[in-house]
């Protein structure tokens, strides 16, 4: 594998050109335990440094604070990134297991104002819905989205775990640039019906956890034993207990694949997201692997070189369906969970 520049993409017609792989930012500010933000600062530097462009953030990510700990990076570098943030979700302070999910236009404007102030912007690049209010029809969500793209405020329309028919009427409003979903060797629900309808409208895809957050990677195994009090991975029925147990088990055809290749774990199921984006022949698809640390962002970046064959493909195909457990204690506010 070389270490050279990743290369470029479309993401979806029409889309910006980036990197072939993100940046996910959430958790240097959110979600997965303590940060050390100095090494998380040279982290964004060294991505940009290697051709990643795509940095994703989110208004709920730390409550602000993500938006706000990328804001000098971003104003450093405006015009060699791609911005990209979102808006709808929010956590109960009260309860922070609650969710709180709004799509109408009046919450929309609200959000679009804060993330632009908090980020030191005039224009965000992609802007996102990222989690669906059933409550409110989505053509009128994305029609207020449209105002936003028609006033200058945002360039590019995304959409987070949606539906393909939630896609598509979404599609009908104005054109949607990218989906952005859970993909991994543990999480293949899109493939059924959302990554067919992408390919078809020329959406492009940002699979969100292609590591799945973390636990691909072989670096813990039960999130309850292993991961402090405050992580999010402790909620979530995969990393847990005897799940956890048996879906560590499910990754030694991914060890003995980074062995014959001298690779990492991580590697191979970032290479695979690739292929398989291949596989279903869509157009743009750049994972966003999220890190604070250099020396993972250059592992990650390195494994855009790392093509597998058919074989190893199919050694890694009977993994998904084997996974216990949910990829969320809650599958309501996911795609799947209204498909
Ligand atoms: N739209 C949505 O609903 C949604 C949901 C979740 C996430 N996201 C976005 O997607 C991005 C990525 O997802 P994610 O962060 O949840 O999961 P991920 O990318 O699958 O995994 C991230 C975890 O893996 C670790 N890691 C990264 N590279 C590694 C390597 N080479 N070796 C070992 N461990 C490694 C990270 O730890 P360190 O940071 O300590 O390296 C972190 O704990 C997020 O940052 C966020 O922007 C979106």
């Amino acid at each position: 594998m070389s270490s050279e520049r990743i290369a470029t993409v479309q993401l979806g017609t029409g889309g910006p050109e980036v990197g072939v792989q993100g940046l996910g930012c959430m958790g240097m500010s959110f979600a997965y335990g303590p940060t050390d933000g100095d090494e998380a600062r040279a982290t964004l530097e060294r991505a940009l440094e290697l051709g990643v462009t795509l940095y994703d953030t989110a208004d709920v990510y730390g409550a602000g604070e993500n938006e706000k700990f990328i804001a000098p990076f971003v104003a450093k570098h405006r015009d060699e990134l791609v911005l990209a943030t979102k808006f709808s979700l929010t956590v109960d302070p009260a309860d922070p297991t609650k969710r709180i999910i709004r799509n109408d236009r009046a919450y929309l404007r609200q959000c679009i104002e804060d993330s632009l102030r908090r980020l030191e912007v005039d224009v965000i690049d992609l802007y996102y819905m990222h989690r669906r209010d059933v409550n409110v029809p989505i053509e009128e969500t994305v029609g207020a989205m449209a105002e936003l793209v028609a006033e200058g405020k945002v360039k590019h329309l995304g959409l987070s775990e949606v539906t393909a028919s939630e896609l598509r009427a979404a599609h009908t409003v104005h054109p949607i640039a990218a989906v952005q979903s859970e993909w991994s060797l543990f999480s293949r629900d899109i493939e059924q019906s959302v990554i067919p309808a992408a390919v078809e409208l020329g959406v492009g895809l940002v699979p969100y956890s292609p590591l799945g957050r973390g636990f691909l990677t072989g670096s813990f195994v039960d999130a309850r034993k292993e991961l402090g009090d405050n992580d999010f991975r402790r909620q979530q029925p995969r990393f847990t207990g005897d799940n956890a147990a048996a879906n560590a088990a499910l990754l030694d055809p991914v060890r003995e694949l980074a062995q014959a290749r001298g690779a990492t774990l991580g590697q191979i199921a970032l290479a695979w997201v690739q292929q398989r984006a291949q596989v279903h022949g869509i157009a743009g698809v750049v994972p966003i692997p999220g890190t604070r640390k250099r020396v993972r962002v250059e592992e990650n970046a390195a494994a855009t070189h790392l093509v597998l064959t058919d074989s190893e493909l199919a050694l890694l195909e009977p993994i998904a369906a084997r996974v216990a457990g949910d990829r969320y204690a809650d599958m309501s506010f996911t795609s799947a969970g209204r498909a």
